[in-house]
């Protein structure tokens, strides 16, 4: 599956997330106390978070789900207390590094940290792929045929999140542009949910999608999508 932009931004997401956003990112996924704004975005990530939890539902035991682009690790921490397995894979390994500290004891037995590709073909087979806001800074085709290479790798569900295109955030995506390009964070990519359903049928036609909801909290805009394939 790999094309050139899926490499491309997967080499810029690697430096951005491992070297530097490392600090404001695990500062973000923490308790500690952070601006107004981040403050919307850390309240519509929990929101995102725990809807995306409630799709998986709230017994996973024998469930083995990976957690693809797992960050900092608060979905696999969770997904682990329901009882489930969870590989929980990040190309930045300082993210997987404060993941790791950061797993309690209860669960660490449960999850199985990995630095490397969510598309590596190794990682076996599970019940469920989650993948919240990784897929956000790739294009729309390449989403469609990561979640595709993904879903072969699931037997119940593929869920994942990606920015919806609204007015709001194309405004902000194209203020980002006026930025020179060090000063700004990857961008993200507006997909419209139609186009993504359209792709996701050409791309995974045995596939069905289910379940649909946006989260939108301040700063933070967000939808998720439930790829059902059994
Ligand atoms: C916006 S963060 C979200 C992290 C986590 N899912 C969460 O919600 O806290 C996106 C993450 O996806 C990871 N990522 C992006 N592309 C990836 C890929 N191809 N394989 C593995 N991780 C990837 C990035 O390194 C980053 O940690």
């Amino acid at each position: 599956m790999p094309t050139v932009t899926y490499e491309t931004r997967k080499g810029r997401l690697e430096e951005y997330f491992d070297r530097t956003a490392s600090e404001t990112w695990a500062r973000l996924t923490s308790d500690a106390p952070v601006s107004r704004i981040r403050a919307t975005v850390r309240q519509g990530r929990d929101e995102m978070r725990a809807l995306l939890l409630d799709w998986l539902g709230a017994d996973l035991t024998g469930r083995r789900i990976l957690d693809a682009g797992c960050g900092t690790g608060a979905l696999a921490v969770e997904a682990a207390r329901r009882g489930a397995e969870v590989v929980a894979i990040d190309i930045a390994g300082s993210l997987v590094g404060v993941a790791a500290e950061r797993a309690p004891e209860d669960v660490r037995a449960r999850i199985d940290f990995r630095v490397g590709d969510m598309l590596d073909p190794h990682l076996g087979a599970f019940d469920h792929v989650v993948a919240m806001d990784s897929l956000i800074h790739y294009p729309a085709g390449d989403i469609a045929r990561v979640v595709a290479s993904l879903a072969g790798q699931a037997s119940r569900s593929v869920v994942f999140t990606f920015a919806p295109r609204t007015p709001a955030l194309t405004v902000m995506h194209a203020v980002g542009q006026l930025f020179p390009r060090s000063d700004r964070s990857p961008a993200i990519e507006p997909v419209a949910h139609e186009t993504l359903v359209g792709l996701l049928g050409q791309a995974l036609p045995a596939a069905r999608c289910a379940r649909t909801q946006r989260v939108m909290r301040g700063f933070y805009t967000s939808q998720a999508l439930e790829v059902a394939l059994a």
